[in-house]
Order: C-alpha cells, then structure tokens, then sequence
C-alpha cells in the first residue's frame, strides 16, 4: 500500500477509490444509488462502486452537480445514470424509487449521502435553518431507505449505508442541527440493522472527520485559520481525503465485511480520542 502521506484535497484525475486493495468486479453488476452522489464524498463513493463495476444511479438537487461524474463515466465506460431528487420531498423520493426499480429491476445498495451544514449558534438558528438540515438528513436518509428497503426486502436484500459524524454521540457546539440529524441517524442505522437483518439487509455507517468538499469548506472552515485549529486538534495532524473516507466506506459495503452490520467507523483521524495533559517525551516527577 501507498504509504505516502495523502494531500488533503482531493484530485479527481486519481483513481477512484477502492481500486488498487478491493478487487476489479467487487460490486459487479449491484445496482447502486447514491444520494448526493454528483460532488464530494458522495462524488468518490460513486466513483469507486462505478469502477469496481457497479451499475450507479446519483440522485443530486442540482443537476448541474451530475456533469462531472457523467463525463467520466462516458470516458471510462461505466454504468453511471443520474437523476434530479431533492431527498426531503417524500412524494418524490417514493417516485424516483420506483422508477430506478422499474428500469433496473432490483436495488443492492443504498448510500444516504445527501446532507447539508454549516456553523451557527444554536440561539440565532432559524426554524427553517432547523429544518432544511433536519429535513435533508434525518427525513431524507428515512424516505430513501424505507423506499429503497422496501425494493431490497421484495428481492434479494441488500445494504443501506449512512454517513454520520462523531458529534452525534458527543454533541458539537454550533451544529445542533446537523448533531441532532446525524444522532437519528445512527439510530435509524442500528434500528434498521436489527430490523431488516431477517431481510438480508446489512445497514452499517461511516463517522468522518473533516475533510475539503464543495459543501464543507466554506461552511465549515470558512478559512485556513479556523481550518487550522480543526487540524490541531487531530492527532493525525492532517484532514482526511474524501477518497480516503469513501475507500473505507466501499470496503464496509463489500463482501469483506459481510457479517458486519448495525455498526458504524469512526474514521476521524484520532479527532474524537482523549487529548493527553502532558507533552511527549517530558519527564514525569516522582515522589
Ligand atoms: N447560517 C445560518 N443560516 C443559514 C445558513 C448559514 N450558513 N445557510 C442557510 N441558512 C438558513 C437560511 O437563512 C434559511 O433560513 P431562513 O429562511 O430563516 O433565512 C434556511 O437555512 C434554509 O436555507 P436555504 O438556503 O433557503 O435552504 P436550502 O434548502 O436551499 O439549503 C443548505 C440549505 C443547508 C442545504 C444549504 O445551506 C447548502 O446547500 N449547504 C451546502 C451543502 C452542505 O452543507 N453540504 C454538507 C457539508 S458537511
């Protein structure tokens, strides 16, 4: 394995990731859906599974997000469709559902990326800022996996994977929007696992530290100097990659970790560790 150490932006001329340690035909022909699958985690989690032979489907907001990944799919020859959903929207969520079962005939993987977030003190967050995210996270992730569970509980099963952050087990100053949705979001991860298990459906989740994407820099981090402070605080003493968040996931939702379910990767660099009250290499007094 590559040993270097991994820049903190992503480059997407690089290989999509997972290739290189999963094998070529990992996800052959499982029919895939990513929500927010057009940029950022959901871009390299999309990548991956289109490479290591997926049949993909991204589900964006904004279709202007679904050109990159249409492009290089036209290039490299992979099974890639794109359609327009806003995850909050039951109504169409159930419609874009049926029709993605109707054309591809069985649903194998749902990954529930689509999320929004940014810092604001909980005393000057708006009801509607409350619950565009809650409604984006927690609605969202629920609407799709009851949709597309219910396509895998008619079939063979399958998998549901959720994104959520280490702040949903500790809480985090200036996201209580995005705290509260994720928290849901684990539960609705363990619920379903214990659920659906009968149904050969495997739910498991990903709980990442930060990392550069079109949705968090800027929301997150507005400039280096908070991002900063961010790397300080993780022992790594570096982000992650988006692609280094999305291999971990792809190797979750393959075969290598089929007898895990209802459990969740915290992938945050150390982030949420204890931080030790004395400085290495000093000398402890004694007596
Ligand atoms: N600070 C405070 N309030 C904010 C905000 C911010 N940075 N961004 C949005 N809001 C508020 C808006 O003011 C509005 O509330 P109001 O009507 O009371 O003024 C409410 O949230 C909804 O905002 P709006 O932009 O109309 O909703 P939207 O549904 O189009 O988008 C987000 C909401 C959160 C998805 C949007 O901010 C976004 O696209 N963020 C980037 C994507 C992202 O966050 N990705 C995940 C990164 S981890």
């Amino acid at each position: 394995m590559n040993s270097e150490r991994p820049r903190e932006t992503g480059d997407l001329a690089g290989d999509p990731a997972g290739t290189g340690f999963l094998p070529a035909d990992t996800f052959q022909d499982q029919v895939s859906v990513v929500t927010g699958g057009g940029t950022g985690l959901g871009l390299e989690i999309s990548r991956g599974l289109a490479a290591l032979g997926a049949d993909v489907t991204i589900l964006s907001r904004d279709p202007d997000h679904h050109g990159a990944l249409l492009a290089e799919a036209g290039e490299r020859g992979w099974r890639v469709t794109a359609k327009a959903l806003d995850v909050r929207e039951a109504q169409d969520v159930t419609r874009v559902a049926n029709e993605i079962v109707a054309e591809k005939g069985k649903v194998d993987l749902l990954v529930n990326n689509a999320a929004g977030n940014f810092v604001c003190p909980s005393e000057r967050l708006s009801f509607n800022a409350w619950r565009a995210v809650l409604g984006i996270v927690l609605d969202g992730t629920f609407y799709c996996s009851r949709e597309f569970g219910r396509a895998m509980i008619a079939g063979d099963g399958g998998q549901i994977f959720n994104i959520v952050a280490t702040y949903a087990w500790t809480g985090m100053p200036g996201v209580v929007h995005s705290a509260s949705a994720k928290a849901g979001v684990l539960a609705m991860t363990k619920t379903l696992a214990a659920e659906w298990a009968r149904h050969r459906i495997r739910v498991n989740a990903i709980a990442p530290g930060p990392f550069h994407s079109e949705g968090a820099s800027g929301n997150l981090w507005p400039d280096e100097e908070w991002a900063e402070r961010l790397r300080k605080g993780i022992p790594l003493q570096r982000f992650a990659t988006a692609r280094e968040i999305a291999a971990h996931s792809l190797y979750l939702c393959s075969p290598l970790c089929s007898w895990v379910t209802g459990e969740c990767l915290v992938a945050d660099g150390g982030g949420s560790l204890p931080t030790p009250w004395w400085t290495a290499g000093e000398r402890v007094k004694r007596g």
